[in-house]
Protein backbone atom coordinates (compact mmCIF):
# COMPACT_ATOMS: atom_id res chain seq x y z
CA UNK A 1 0.00 0.00 0.00
CA UNK A 2 2.56 2.32 1.07
CA UNK A 3 6.17 2.40 -0.46
CA UNK A 4 9.42 4.22 0.71
CA UNK A 5 11.85 3.96 -1.78
CA UNK A 6 15.31 5.16 -0.80
CA UNK A 7 13.24 8.42 1.34
CA UNK A 8 15.22 11.14 2.61
CA UNK A 9 14.49 14.20 4.17
CA UNK A 10 16.29 17.55 5.49
CA UNK A 11 15.48 20.78 6.93
CA UNK A 12 17.73 23.93 5.95
CA UNK A 13 19.70 23.05 9.08
CA UNK A 14 19.32 19.24 9.87
CA UNK A 15 18.37 15.89 8.54
CA UNK A 16 15.78 14.50 9.86
CA UNK A 17 15.14 11.21 7.64
CA UNK A 18 17.66 9.31 5.79
CA UNK A 19 17.38 6.66 3.37
CA UNK A 20 14.06 4.69 4.30
CA UNK A 21 13.40 2.17 1.74
CA UNK A 22 10.27 0.34 3.31
CA UNK A 23 6.93 -1.24 2.36
CA UNK A 24 3.79 -1.21 4.60
CA UNK A 25 1.14 -3.50 3.78
CA UNK A 26 -2.48 -3.22 4.39
CA UNK A 27 -4.50 -5.02 7.30
CA UNK A 28 -1.48 -4.66 9.59
CA UNK A 29 -0.72 -2.39 12.53
CA UNK A 30 2.78 -1.13 12.48
CA UNK A 31 4.46 0.94 15.43
CA UNK A 32 7.67 3.33 14.78
CA UNK A 33 9.67 4.10 17.66
CA UNK A 34 12.95 5.84 18.65
CA UNK A 35 14.48 8.38 20.36
CA UNK A 36 13.14 11.84 20.17
CA UNK A 37 14.21 13.98 17.02
CA UNK A 38 14.90 10.55 15.64
CA UNK A 39 12.23 11.83 12.60
CA UNK A 40 9.35 9.79 12.90
CA UNK A 41 6.81 13.21 13.20
CA UNK A 42 8.53 14.11 9.99
CA UNK A 43 8.27 10.65 8.10
CA UNK A 44 4.06 10.90 9.44
CA UNK A 45 4.23 14.61 7.30
CA UNK A 46 6.09 13.12 4.10
CA UNK A 47 3.12 9.99 4.13
CA UNK A 48 0.68 12.69 4.91
CA UNK A 49 1.58 14.56 1.90
CA UNK A 50 2.44 17.94 3.76
CA UNK A 51 6.16 17.56 3.12
CA UNK A 52 8.05 15.80 0.55
CA UNK A 53 11.36 13.99 -0.03
CA UNK A 54 14.36 15.86 -0.42
CA UNK A 55 15.09 12.61 -1.97
CA UNK A 56 13.91 9.01 -3.19
CA UNK A 57 9.90 8.25 -3.57
CA UNK A 58 7.00 7.65 -1.67
CA UNK A 59 4.08 5.28 -3.39
CA UNK A 60 0.62 5.60 -1.97
CA UNK A 61 -1.10 2.69 -3.88
CA UNK A 62 1.21 2.40 -6.86
CA UNK A 63 1.38 6.24 -7.28
CA UNK A 64 4.33 8.46 -6.70
CA UNK A 65 2.87 11.46 -4.00
CA UNK A 66 4.79 14.55 -5.65
CA UNK A 67 4.54 18.02 -4.30
CA UNK A 68 3.06 18.67 -7.52
CA UNK A 69 0.84 16.64 -8.03
CA UNK A 70 -0.74 17.76 -4.05
CA UNK A 71 -0.79 20.95 -5.87
CA UNK A 72 -3.99 20.15 -7.91
CA UNK A 73 -7.11 19.95 -5.76
CA UNK A 74 -8.51 17.13 -7.19
CA UNK A 75 -5.63 14.78 -6.27
CA UNK A 76 -5.54 16.09 -2.91
CA UNK A 77 -8.57 15.72 -2.01
CA UNK A 78 -8.77 11.91 -3.50
CA UNK A 79 -5.53 11.16 -1.75
CA UNK A 80 -7.19 12.99 1.56
CA UNK A 81 -9.90 10.89 1.49
CA UNK A 82 -7.68 7.63 1.78
CA UNK A 83 -5.06 8.58 4.34
CA UNK A 84 -6.17 10.01 7.62
CA UNK A 85 -3.63 11.90 10.17
CA UNK A 86 -3.82 12.45 13.63
CA UNK A 87 -0.58 14.43 14.98
CA UNK A 88 1.17 14.74 17.58
CA UNK A 89 -0.13 17.42 19.53
CA UNK A 90 -3.62 16.87 17.93
CA UNK A 91 -5.06 19.98 20.42
CA UNK A 92 -3.83 22.05 17.17
CA UNK A 93 -5.99 20.35 14.78
CA UNK A 94 -9.36 21.14 16.91
CA UNK A 95 -10.08 24.74 15.38
CA UNK A 96 -14.61 24.76 15.38
CA UNK A 97 -16.38 25.74 18.25
CA UNK A 98 -17.66 22.64 18.83
CA UNK A 99 -16.68 18.86 18.96
CA UNK A 100 -19.99 17.71 16.33
CA UNK A 101 -18.31 20.44 13.99
CA UNK A 102 -14.75 19.07 14.04
CA UNK A 103 -16.24 15.99 13.40
CA UNK A 104 -18.66 17.26 10.41
CA UNK A 105 -16.19 19.87 9.28
CA UNK A 106 -13.94 17.17 7.50
CA UNK A 107 -16.56 15.05 6.58
CA UNK A 108 -18.33 18.76 4.18
CA UNK A 109 -14.54 18.71 2.67
CA UNK A 110 -15.05 15.43 1.38
CA UNK A 111 -18.63 16.59 -0.09
CA UNK A 112 -20.51 13.76 1.76
CA UNK A 113 -24.21 14.06 1.46
CA UNK A 114 -26.11 15.87 4.21
CA UNK A 115 -27.95 12.69 6.25
CA UNK A 116 -24.50 11.10 5.27
CA UNK A 117 -22.44 13.63 7.79
CA UNK A 118 -25.39 13.46 10.49
CA UNK A 119 -24.80 9.65 10.52
CA UNK A 120 -21.36 9.67 10.92
CA UNK A 121 -21.23 12.74 13.42
CA UNK A 122 -23.65 10.25 15.79
CA UNK A 123 -21.66 6.91 14.90
CA UNK A 124 -17.93 8.58 15.64
CA UNK A 125 -19.37 10.54 18.85
CA UNK A 126 -20.74 7.34 19.90
CA UNK A 127 -17.90 5.22 19.44
CA UNK A 128 -15.12 7.95 20.72
CA UNK A 129 -17.68 8.19 24.08
CA UNK A 130 -17.92 12.09 23.54
CA UNK A 131 -21.66 12.21 24.18
CA UNK A 132 -21.15 14.52 27.31
CA UNK A 133 -18.69 16.64 25.65
CA UNK A 134 -20.35 17.44 21.66
CA UNK A 135 -21.19 20.90 22.10
CA UNK A 136 -18.72 21.98 24.07
CA UNK A 137 -15.03 24.05 22.46
CA UNK A 138 -12.60 21.47 21.78
CA UNK A 139 -9.81 24.22 22.90
CA UNK A 140 -10.96 23.49 26.72
CA UNK A 141 -11.70 20.23 26.59
CA UNK A 142 -9.64 17.66 29.18
CA UNK A 143 -6.22 16.32 27.46
CA UNK A 144 -7.84 12.80 26.89
CA UNK A 145 -11.17 14.30 25.64
CA UNK A 146 -9.37 16.32 22.77
CA UNK A 147 -7.45 13.22 21.41
CA UNK A 148 -10.37 11.52 21.32
CA UNK A 149 -12.31 14.57 19.17
CA UNK A 150 -9.15 14.43 17.18
CA UNK A 151 -9.51 10.83 16.24
CA UNK A 152 -13.33 10.66 15.83
CA UNK A 153 -12.68 13.70 13.43
CA UNK A 154 -10.79 11.43 11.23
CA UNK A 155 -11.94 8.09 11.77
CA UNK A 156 -15.14 9.60 10.60
CA UNK A 157 -13.68 10.10 7.31
CA UNK A 158 -13.12 6.35 6.91
CA UNK A 159 -9.58 6.73 6.15
CA UNK A 160 -7.92 3.42 4.98
CA UNK A 161 -4.76 3.97 5.99
CA UNK A 162 -4.54 6.02 9.54
CA UNK A 163 -1.53 7.39 10.68
CA UNK A 164 -1.32 8.09 14.74
CA UNK A 165 1.68 10.59 15.90
CA UNK A 166 2.27 9.13 19.71
CA UNK A 167 -1.44 8.80 20.31
CA UNK A 168 -1.17 8.05 23.99
CA UNK A 169 1.39 10.38 24.87
CA UNK A 170 0.00 13.24 27.46
CA UNK A 171 -2.92 10.77 28.52
CA UNK A 172 -3.39 9.26 32.37
CA UNK A 173 -3.30 5.63 32.33
CA UNK A 174 -6.93 5.37 32.24
CA UNK A 175 -6.92 7.39 29.37
CA UNK A 176 -3.68 5.53 27.71
CA UNK A 177 -6.07 2.26 28.17
CA UNK A 178 -9.28 3.25 26.44
CA UNK A 179 -6.95 4.55 23.16
CA UNK A 180 -4.87 1.34 23.33
CA UNK A 181 -8.23 -1.19 22.98
CA UNK A 182 -10.04 1.39 20.46
CA UNK A 183 -7.00 1.16 18.26
CA UNK A 184 -6.85 -2.74 18.67
CA UNK A 185 -11.31 -2.88 18.02
CA UNK A 186 -10.26 -0.91 14.62
CA UNK A 187 -7.98 -2.68 13.42
CA UNK A 188 -9.02 -4.59 10.18
CA UNK A 189 -7.59 -6.12 6.93
CA UNK A 190 -8.75 -3.22 5.32
CA UNK A 191 -6.85 -1.00 6.97
CA UNK A 192 -3.31 0.11 7.65
CA UNK A 193 -2.48 1.47 10.60
CA UNK A 194 1.09 3.47 11.29
CA UNK A 195 1.86 4.88 14.85
CA UNK A 196 4.43 6.41 16.62
CA UNK A 197 4.84 6.00 20.58
CA UNK A 198 7.68 5.75 23.08
CA UNK A 199 5.18 3.12 25.66
CA UNK A 200 6.02 -0.51 25.34
CA UNK A 201 3.35 -1.43 27.03
CA UNK A 202 0.97 -0.06 24.20
CA UNK A 203 3.54 -1.62 21.33
CA UNK A 204 3.16 -5.00 22.91
CA UNK A 205 -0.49 -4.88 23.05
CA UNK A 206 -0.86 -3.15 19.26
CA UNK A 207 2.00 -3.99 17.18
CA UNK A 208 1.92 -6.35 14.46
CA UNK A 209 5.19 -5.04 13.00
CA UNK A 210 7.48 -2.98 15.20
CA UNK A 211 10.22 -0.47 13.24
CA UNK A 212 13.06 0.88 15.11
CA UNK A 213 14.01 4.26 14.26
CA UNK A 214 17.46 5.48 14.99
CA UNK A 215 19.55 8.49 15.75
CA UNK A 216 20.62 8.43 12.47
CA UNK A 217 17.17 8.89 10.97
CA UNK A 218 17.42 5.51 9.69
CA UNK A 219 14.91 2.70 9.80
CA UNK A 220 17.29 0.15 12.38
CA UNK A 221 14.99 -3.27 12.20
CA UNK A 222 11.96 -4.34 11.68
CA UNK A 223 10.05 -6.89 14.04
CA UNK A 224 7.03 -9.03 13.03
CA UNK A 225 4.69 -9.94 16.26
N1 LIG B 1 9.96 22.35 11.37
C1 LIG B 1 11.22 21.97 11.58
N2 LIG B 1 12.24 22.77 11.21
C2 LIG B 1 13.53 22.40 11.38
N3 LIG B 1 13.90 21.23 11.96
C3 LIG B 1 12.93 20.41 12.36
C4 LIG B 1 11.55 20.73 12.21
N4 LIG B 1 10.80 19.69 12.70
C5 LIG B 1 11.69 18.78 13.13
N5 LIG B 1 12.96 19.20 12.94
C6 LIG B 1 14.19 18.45 13.26
O1 LIG B 1 14.18 17.23 12.51
C7 LIG B 1 14.59 16.13 13.30
C8 LIG B 1 13.48 15.10 13.40
O2 LIG B 1 12.38 15.63 14.16
P1 LIG B 1 10.98 14.89 14.32
O3 LIG B 1 10.57 14.41 12.98
O4 LIG B 1 10.07 15.80 15.04
O5 LIG B 1 11.40 13.64 15.22
P2 LIG B 1 10.54 12.75 16.24
O6 LIG B 1 9.09 12.88 15.87
O7 LIG B 1 11.09 11.38 16.04
O8 LIG B 1 10.83 13.27 17.61
C9 LIG B 1 15.01 16.73 14.64
O9 LIG B 1 16.39 16.99 14.60
C10 LIG B 1 14.24 18.02 14.71
O10 LIG B 1 14.90 18.96 15.50
MG1 LIG C 1 7.48 13.35 16.96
Amino acid sequence: MIQLHDVSFSYPQSTAVSHVTYTFEMGKCYVLHGPNGCGKSTLFRILNGLDFPTSGKYFFDGEEITEKKMRSQKFAKSFHKRIGYVFQNSEIQLFTKSVEDEIAFGLHQLGLADGEIISRVEKYIRLLKLQNVRSRAPFNLSGGEKKRAALAAVLAMEPSVLILDEPISGLDEEGQKWITQFICSIKSPDKLIILATHNREFIKQIADVEIIMNKEHRFESSIPY
